[in-house]
């Protein structure tokens, strides 16, 4: 009963415009001359970059009937590169030029297990600059292949531990120094797990955009991190706009250290097992992360088991081809929902994930 309104409100936000008053519309709304609702809120874009982010919000019908909560997807395979990454990509891009460390033709060095390299990969060529990825060589080859095919020079490298000199990202470093001392139109390595301009990308654009598509009926949000960009930003951003009301979750897959060191409040950093997911779970607390990581409300550990029963389940019953970390997104989401959903009596609950669909089960 109590959940009724919020259920009622989604549902008019969502339906098709046919039926409904234009007053029911936003400002950047109108009806077609078919009845039918257009946005023109995309408008016109100067370049590629600029189709980065403003990403529907998908609810997932079953798990919200099953769980009485609205547990929506945020779909960032709709980003032009496949992945949330996009959005990091280009801030750690924009980044180097404002510290002016770029000049055209310039070289973008990261070290990445493969999404991130993507989206810097299509921000890159439309920007004119030349792309290096060290990436581990555990990685599917499915991401070796697009990459290149993308134009960037990439070098799998065997996979070691952060604290050895040989882990990608410092090999990923030592290759920008090298460049950057030979070409006068310079070379940077965009740093992605510390460089926090990756956190600002979500504090100033997905964490927004799911505040002003949900008209801020929203109760709790949940993504696993890699970088702990996506997680630390929209946990910011949304703590800030709803006075903390807003709940925050880490997802975390086995293997990482993440969820024992939320859940013993920084104490412990615990890593058992390992999963199939690829490019989440974290062995360390990233400058990213490490800002907001006081603010979160709890973690949900997810194993590869739930994760892979809900990869089938979201293509079975809503049709969505997510991979991996997205469906384990999805679970997390659903667990949060039942967790929280008999405690909030009077409120509205929405659960977000964020979702991508590159990591895919067959990569
Ligand atoms: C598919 C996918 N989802 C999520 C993440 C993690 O996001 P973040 O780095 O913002 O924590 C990654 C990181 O590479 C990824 O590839």
């Amino acid at each position: 009963m109590f959940r009724q309104p919020f259920r009622r409100l989604t549902t008019t936000a969502l339906r098709a415009a046919s039926t409904e008053s234009t007053s029911a519309l936003s400002a950047a709304e109108s009806l077609n001359p078919y009845g039918l609702r257009v946005s023109s809120a995309q408008g016109v874009v100067e370049s590629l970059t600029g189709a980065i982010g403003n990403t529907p919000l998908i609810k997932l019908q079953k798990l919200s009937d099953e769980t009485s909560c609205s547990i929506l997807g945020k779909a960032e395979f709709q980003n032009p590169g496949g992945s949330v990454k996009d959005r990091a990509a280009l801030y750690v891009v924009k980044d180097a030029e404002e510290k002016r460390l770029l000049k055209p033709g310039g070289t973008v060095v990261e070290g990445t297990a493969g999404n991130t390299g993507i989206g810097l990969a299509h921000v890159c060529r439309s920007r004119g600059y030349k792309l290096v990825i060290y990436m581990p060589n555990t990685q599917s080859q499915g991401k070796v292949d697009l990459l290149r095919l993308l134009g960037a020079e990439v070098y799998p490298v065997p996979a070691v531990p952060w604290e050895n000199s040989d882990n990608y990202n410092w090999q990923a470093k030592r290759h920008a120094e090298r460049v950057a001392k030979e070409d006068e139109a310079g070379a940077v390595w965009t740093n992605q797990f510390d460089n926090v301009a990756n956190r600002r990308a979500h504090v100033e654009t997905t964490g927004p955009e799911i505040w002003a598509q949900t008209e801020g009926n929203i109760d709790a949000f949940t993504c696993a991190t890699g970088t702990g960009g996506t997680l630390a930003g929209v946990t910011r951003y949304l703590k800030d706009v709803s006075r903390g009301k807003v709940r925050c979750y880490l997802a975390d897959p086995p293997g990482s250290v993440l969820h024992s060191y939320v859940t013993s409040g920084g104490k412990l950093k615990e890593r058992t097992g390992g999963s199939i997911t690829e490019g989440i779970g974290q062995g360390r607390v990233t400058d990213n992360l490490a800002q907001e990581v006081g603010e979160l409300d709890g973690a949900v550990h997810i194993s590869d088991e739930k994760s892979i029963e809900m990869v089938y389940r979201c293509l079975d019953e809503e049709g969505l081809y997510l991979g991996a970390s997205s469906a384990l997104n999805v679970v997390a989401a659903k667990e949060v929902a039942e967790r929280l959903g008999p405690a909030l009596l009077c409120l509205k609950t929405a659960q977000h994930v964020a979702s991508s669909r590159r990591c895919s089960l067959e990569n």
